[in-house]
């Protein structure tokens, strides 16, 4: 970095609406679409990408939709460079308060030559007509380079001046393929920032795929190397293995306060709520371990652990539960779980057992893991009440 002395402020594109409900599985209806929006812009997000309205009518109507109703962040379409796409972005987006057009190409040899049958001419006229058509209805255009990492420098530098030239004010660079790893992507970052014209008037912008699982570092170098938004989506849904997952993202900027020196200005306290919105409307959950809104996120069963945790939170997390939305970390009690904790816990539960008591409730709590994997609190209760030792507890 750009490691700033001053907090810079990173602004978060979410694109679940877009990215995230084009891959399969996680369509949404108009209204789920538009309840989710209104979840985004309390989250704190600055832009929502709610949709590529000349993909279909509906998609059309659900960004129609969300630009009439939701207020507190801006309202992003996507267009291919042509007429039709951004007119038909420019229509949808009519009732926004703050409209963006987010307009792309395809830059790389590959997409150039198989997808597009495009010369690198004409890739550039497609994207500064495509800017300056944006531009003639809308004030904030975003440009990005679709498989910009799969680019050749030099003319990714070329597409950018034509795009800055022709009013972009946001330059956006996707790993489309989720390819990059973290020292090339901020080393291009770098790049990209000393050489296009007019680099210090825009927004260099970050957005990762996560085929190597390397989407959220591959962001946070992205932001080491200048870039100063990033777009993600909510649990990291998306095309393919998905896009950089916005809590993952967030929470490494706030929990690495002197790393990154970056404020997102999201209201981390709703991280928890927002995952299981778009969890219910897809119907798709989370893995158990997936960091910071998984059901292990917070939660501890092995006895050196739990013990460690009694003692001081902070020797096994590294935040607090709260801060995302939890109500508590949570002590597990299972197969791995040790005296410590469950003593701990039968306190919780009101009860404090002489030694030689707490040592048969142990024994007959861990006998339990035989057939379970969790020892629930009704367990322990039933153990001390004497259920299973008889009333003479
Ligand atoms: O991954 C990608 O390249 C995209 C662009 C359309 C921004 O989603
Ligand atoms: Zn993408």
């Amino acid at each position: 970095m750009s490691h700033p002395t001053t907090t810079d402020r990173i602004r978060i594109f979410d694109t679940s609406l877009r990215d995230g409900e084009q891959s399969p599985g996680f369509t949404m209806s108009a209204s789920q679409k538009i309840a989710f929006a209104h979840a985004l812009a309390e989250l704190g997000v600055d832009v929502i990408e709610a949709g590529f309205p000349n993909s279909s009518p509906a998609d059309f109507g659900a960004v129609q939709a969300i630009a009439r109703e939701v207020r507190g962040a801006s309202i992003a379409a996507l267009a291919r460079c042509h007429p039709g796409d951004i007119e038909a972005c420019a229509r949808a987006l009519d009732g926004a308060a703050a409209p963006r057009i987010h307009a792309f190409i395809s830059t790389s040899p590959l997409h150039r030559k198989h997808k597009l049958n495009m010369s690198r001419e004409q890739v550039i006229e497609h994207a500064s007509m495509g800017v300056t058509l944006a531009r003639n209805r809308v004030d904030d255009v975003e440009f990005s380079a679709e498989d910009a990492f799969r680019t050749e420098r030099e003319f990714l530098v070329e597409v950018f001046d034509a795009a800055v030239a022709a009013g972009a004010r946001t330059l956006n660079v996707p790993d489309t393929v989720g390819y990059a790893t973290p020292a090339e992507i901020r080393a291009l970052f770098e790049y990209l920032r000393a050489n296009v014209k007019g680099a210090d008037g825009v927004v260099f912008s970050a957005h990762c795929h996560n085929d190597l699982g390397l989407a959220v570092a591959n962001s946070l170098a992205a932001i080491e190397g200048g870039a100063r938004q990033v777009e993600c989506t909510i649990n990291g849904i998306g095309e393919r293995a998905g896009n950089a997952a916005l809590e993952e993202l967030v929470m490494a900027m706030k929990v690495r306060p002197g790393y990154f020196n970056a404020d997102t200005g999201i209201d981390t306290t709703r991280l928890l709520e927002t995952s299981r919105l778009l969890s219910r409307i897809t119907g798709i959950q989370v893995q158990r371990n997936k960091a910071i809104v998984g059901l292990n996120a917070f939660a501890h069963e092995s006895g050196i652990h739990q013990h460690g945790m009694l003692k001081h939170r902070d020797t096994y997390e590294i935040m607090r539960p709260q801060d995302v939305g939890w109500p508590d970390s949570q002590i597990v009690l299972g197969r791995h779980s040790g005296r410590a904790a469950v003593a701990d816990r039968l306190r919780q539960l009101g009860y404090v057992l002489e030694d030689e008591q707490l040592d048969q409730v142990i024994a007959a709590a861990k006998a339990l893991t035989q057939t379970q994997h969790i020892i629930h609190d009704a367990d322990l209760q039933r153990l001390v009440e004497g259920e299973r030792y008889g009333p003479g507890w």
